[in-house]
């Protein structure tokens, strides 16, 4: 999730960008650059020392020009290319005469890079921007005015994106446009501003204009005109915005939790976005482990802690079930301690949002050194752990940074899923069309989130009648039981209340004895191969006095009779069932904290990254 800032008619430019780059902060970035028409050329600088680029940003352009010329600003976080200075924005063309920044994926980019590298184009770039700015600079050459090469280039491309351009031969003119990912307009005083959300722009004006997608800005000093990308002129709404700073960087909502809450629909899909090759196989092009180191293994172990643990047990019955080779998961801090068995014909997978947690990149470190191959799945590139490892596999889940974790749980779970159906179609244990229909359901997932988030009024209201229970179970079976381990560590760091994740056939052997009237056992009771043995153990409790609470599919009717609340969810298949059941359980947590009056953003005791034992 990349910041975005740009202004047009401003006498000093790069004190306002590096202003608006540091309010943008918060997004998260591994680099920053500006750049700037000075005197008939583009000017540019760029940092790339992750969590200080935009102050060494300040020391470079510290003798930075000044000028009412067209100038733009970026901090990015690197999903295509490492967070080194030539993959940092802006990106330039062959000319040096056209500067451009960018937020989101091109999932078409590589098509498009053969072709302008196949018209003696030089890309310097590990980049999908980059590419843009060739493809636009062919527009120019051709005799189209900016605004005309843009639109003919972005009507190329696949994905998403929110783009400034600016070129030396229009100096004071930015040409904007964006699709799903936002973009923002302000006009203020002579000056016409562009920002990637409200936060940079609210120093500056609080009159913006919000672009659709697909629409098309041309900024001017004090001026602004919007198009569709075939040229029809369209009238943009204008807002006022009312929010101070902090407000603004949670877009309106109450907290970072629920503002990352709100953003699973597109982490997930961001995750699986460019996955595949055009022929439909998966392709992990960021994963530098070949398909011939991972023909040879015979053992998965996955090791991580918390969220990212219960993450690793949902996967581990989806990579059995898919490719049949025996997967253990481990809690980090355990692992290495009790001489675990792996050799060079072992994958270990280090499961971390931050790829900073010192439990998993001492247990990966010891994976190592047993011989076995180490795989990381973080949400961080460049981390440490992604930087040692022999390979990863990125979520693309943006900054988290609600200390419970949310978005970056899905993203793991899809992410560890999309591995699981890749060594099934390197080990070939499932047939390519087998992995398309998998592939295909996980792309509904994104609608299927957004569904279950609309219904959070029902979350709320069963909260509202459990406000004084003090005693939770939550059960699940199949890969229900790693979602009910998540549903209990979410009430457990947000709303410290008691509360234990079970395997419901578990229950008889001891644990049934604390239940009682009074106690509340959340079941998982989507479908899945045990949802029988489920409603049997749900029926045990609830003849014992329990307050039953169950996520349940829409029209499970049966479920509901044994039960005194139902949370209900849209079905998806059994293994994909967790990144949609876990997500009332998110919300459940997230309201009785509220009920108890504790700040979810900021739970007591917690750390966002632990990097201590
Ligand atoms: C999850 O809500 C917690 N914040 C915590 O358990 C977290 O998942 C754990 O510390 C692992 O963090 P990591 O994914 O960054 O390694």
């Amino acid at each position: 999730m990349c910041g975005i800032i740009g202004v047009t008619g401003e006498a000093d430019a790069i004190p306002l960008l590096l202003e608006g780059l540091h309010r943008l902060e918060y997004r998260g970035y591994d680099s920053a650059g500006v750049a700037m028409v000075v005197e008939d050329q583009v000017w540019r600088a760029r940092a790339a020392t992750a969590r200080t680029s935009v102050a060494t940003l300040a020391e470079l352009t510290a003798g930075a020009p000044r000028g009412h010329a067209a100038a733009i600003g970026h901090t990015r976080w690197a999903t295509h290319g490492s967070p080194t200075e030539e993959n940092a924005h802006p990106h330039v063309d062959c000319t040096g005469r056209l500067a451009l920044i960018h937020n989101g994926i091109i999932e078409n980019h590589a098509e498009l890079r053969a072709e302008i590298e196949a018209n003696g184009h030089t890309v310097t770039s590990g980049t999908d921007t980059e590419v843009m700015a060739h493809l636009i600079e062919e527009q120019l050459s051709g005799g189209a005015t900016l605004p005309d090469a843009v639109r003919a280039v972005l009507r190329r491309l696949r994905g998403s994106f929110s783009i400034a351009v600016i070129s030396a031969d229009e100096p004071d003119t930015i040409v904007a446009a964006c699709r799903i990912t936002p973009l923002v307009l302000g006009l203020e005083d002579g000056m016409t501003l562009l920002a990637s959300d409200i936060p940079a722009l609210i120093g500056h004006t609080r009159r913006v204009y919000t672009l659709a997608d697909d629409q098309l800005a041309v900024l001017t000093p004090g001026a602004l005109s919007v198009m569709t990308l075939e040229g029809e002129p369209v009238e943009p709404e204008q807002r006022t915005i009312t929010w101070d700073l902090e407000a603004a960087q949670k877009e309106g909502f109450e907290d970072f939790m629920s503002k990352e809450m709100h953003q699973q629909p597109t982490a997930v899909g961001d995750t699986l976005l460019d996955r595949r090759a055009v022929g439909g196989e998966l392709i992990l092009d960021e994963m530098r482990l070949t398909p011939d180191d991972l023909r040879g293994i015979d053992k998965v172990f996955i090791v991580a802690c918390g969220s990212s643990y219960h993450a690793a047990l949902v996967a581990k019955y989806a990579i059995e079930h898919w490719v049949k080779v025996p997967v253990e998961v481990d809690i980090a801090s355990e692992f290495r301690y009790r001489d675990p068995v792996l050799n060079e014909r072992t994958l270990c997978v280090g499961v971390s949002q931050s790829g900073e947690t010192l439990d998993t990149a001492e247990a990966v470190r010891e994976a190592a050194r047993l011989g076995a191959k180490v795989l990381v799945v973080s949400n961080v590139v460049d981390s440490s752990m992604a930087r040692a490892a022999d390979g990863v596999l990125y979520t693309r889940a943006g900054p988290e940074i609600g200390v419970a974790s949310t978005k970056c749980h899905l993203a793991q779970i899809v992410a560890l899923e999309v591995l699981g159906l890749y060594l099934a179609q390197i080990l070939r244990t499932q047939p390519a069309a087998r992995v398309n229909e998998i592939l295909n359901a996980m792309e509904r997932l994104p609608s299927l989130v957004t569904e279950t988030l609309a219904r959070a009024d029902d979350v709320d209201d069963v909260a509202s009648k459990l406000t004084d229970a003090r005693d939770f179970f939550f059960l699940g079976r199949h890969v229900g039981f790693p979602v009910a381990l998540e549903g209990a560590l979410k009430l457990k760091e947000l709303a410290y209340l008691r509360a234990e994740g079970y395997p419901a056939g578990e229950l008889k052997h001891g644990p049934i004895a604390l239940i009682e009237p009074g106690a509340v056992v959340v079941g998982i009771a989507t479908r899945n191969p045990l949802w029988e043995k489920m409603l049997s153990n749900v029926a045990e409790v609830r003849s014992r006095g329990a307050t039953v609470v169950l996520v349940a599919d829409d029209g499970d009717e049966e479920s509901a009779a044994v039960a005194d609340h139902v949370l209900r969810v849209p079905p998806t298949s059994p293994l994909l069932a967790p990144v949609v059941g876990v997500v009332p359980l998110q919300q459940l947590a997230y309201r009785l904290a509220r009920l108890h009056g504790h700040d979810p953003d900021r739970p007591r005791n917690l750390a966002k990254t632990v990097t201590v034992e």
